[in-house]
């Protein structure tokens, strides 16, 4: 396949990439490199360009394709910034995506996975969340996914554009071979957060966002999945649309869930370390439990997840950090 992929230098963005041409698919990266990395385009012609110019979307889609499939990961991601900078998500997330729908139709593109994410649903209704689900979001980040989440109904409906979303639960873990990984500036997420700080060998400096939760240990659990995992699902879901014509939507997890205590333990017996940290009051907006069911993924697309194990994936995520090449 030849691939447009819009967000190509970011964490998951990049990951694909590699994927891609490890299984021999040509791949076009367009990034703004407002977050993402330019050493982490690396499998790819690489175009500089921002999804908020439609005019520029367009002639990159004229000359550069014709593309057997779009991947879009360009998106503002942080739930705690989207609730102070609703503006920002809207514009990026919800119109950034108009207009690369809105190039689609007028190129001839018909066929997009998109990134969507586990907060399009907000607090959870049952233990295990599948596609069911009502998709309720509690911040304006989640709302902005769930918003494009419908457009991609209607465009299908009228504009016969065939789509695949893929949310995410807790996207986690590097390249095994330590040439990409997860570089977030701040850095927010759980696991880069503990391997930073068994690193810097601090003695407080991460902090537990809450240990008063309804769970076993009182710390909110998660369902951890491999980058790596997410990108063999979008390859599957973009030879899914070459044969199925719809606006489809799948869960990504592992279908089990960890406590922030669990992986810190787990974290422990990977760096081989003690890792310190202090209990801080609960993050605004934080569900106790997300855990996917990730059974419809598996039927559907015939998608299993490699990695099924916490300490192998903290693992991955230790081989970069220990050695971060940008
Ligand atoms: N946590 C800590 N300390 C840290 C970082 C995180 O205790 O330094 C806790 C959080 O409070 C949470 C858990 O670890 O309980 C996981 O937090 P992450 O920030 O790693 O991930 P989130 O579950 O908050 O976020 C993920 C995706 C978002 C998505 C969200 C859906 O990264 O894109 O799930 O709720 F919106």
């Amino acid at each position: 396949m030849k691939v447009l992929v819009l967000g190509g230098a970011g964490y998951i963005g990049s990951h694909i990439c590699k994927a891609l041409a490890l299984l021999n698919h040509q791949s076009v990266v367009v990034d703004n490199l407002s977050t993402g990395h330019r050493e982490a385009v690396r499998w790819s012609r690489f175009i500089e360009a921002d999804i908020l110019e439609p005019d520029t979307l367009i002639k990159i889609l004229q000359e550069e394709g014709p593309f057997d499939l779009i991947m879009h990961f360009c998106a503002k991601s942080l739930v705690g910034e989207s609730v102070e900078k609703p503006a920002l998500y809207y514009r990026n997330n919800v119109a950034g995506t108009l207009n690369l729908l809105d190039a689609m139709v007028a190129t001839q593109h018909n066929k997009l996975v998109f990134s969507s994410t586990a907060a399009v649903f907000g607090m959870p209704e049952k233990e295990l969340i599948d596609e069911q689900h009502s998709r309720l979001p509690i911040n304006p980040y989640g709302q902005s996914k769930k918003m494009v989440e419908d457009v991609l109904g209607d465009y299908h409906h009228a504009y016969g554009i065939k789509s695949v979303a893929l949310r995410y639960f807790n996207a986690c873990g590097a390249d095994p071979d330590g040439e990409i990984g997860e570089r977030h500036e701040p850095e927010t997420h759980l696991i880069p957060n503990i391997l930073k700080s068994a690193i810097a060998g601090k003695t407080s400096g991460l902090k537990v966002f809450g240990d008063n939760y309804p769970t076993p240990d009182g710390t909110c659990i998660r369902d951890y999945i491999h980058v790596n995992d997410l990108a063999s699902a979008h390859i599957l879901a973009g030879e899914y649309l070459q044969q199925n014509d719809g606006a489809f939507a799948f869960n990504l997890g592992n279908g089990n869930g960890f406590s922030v205590f669990q992986v810190i333990e787990a974290a422990k017996n990977v760096v081989q370390q003690d890792i310190a940290y202090s209990i801080e009051p609960p993050r605004a907006g934080d569900p106790s439990t997300l855990v996917a069911d990730s059974t419809r993924a598996r039927q559907v697309l015939g998608w299993q997840p490699a990695y099924t194990d916490i300490e192998s994936i903290i693992a991955t995520a230790w081989t970069w950090h220990q050695n971060e090449k940008f």
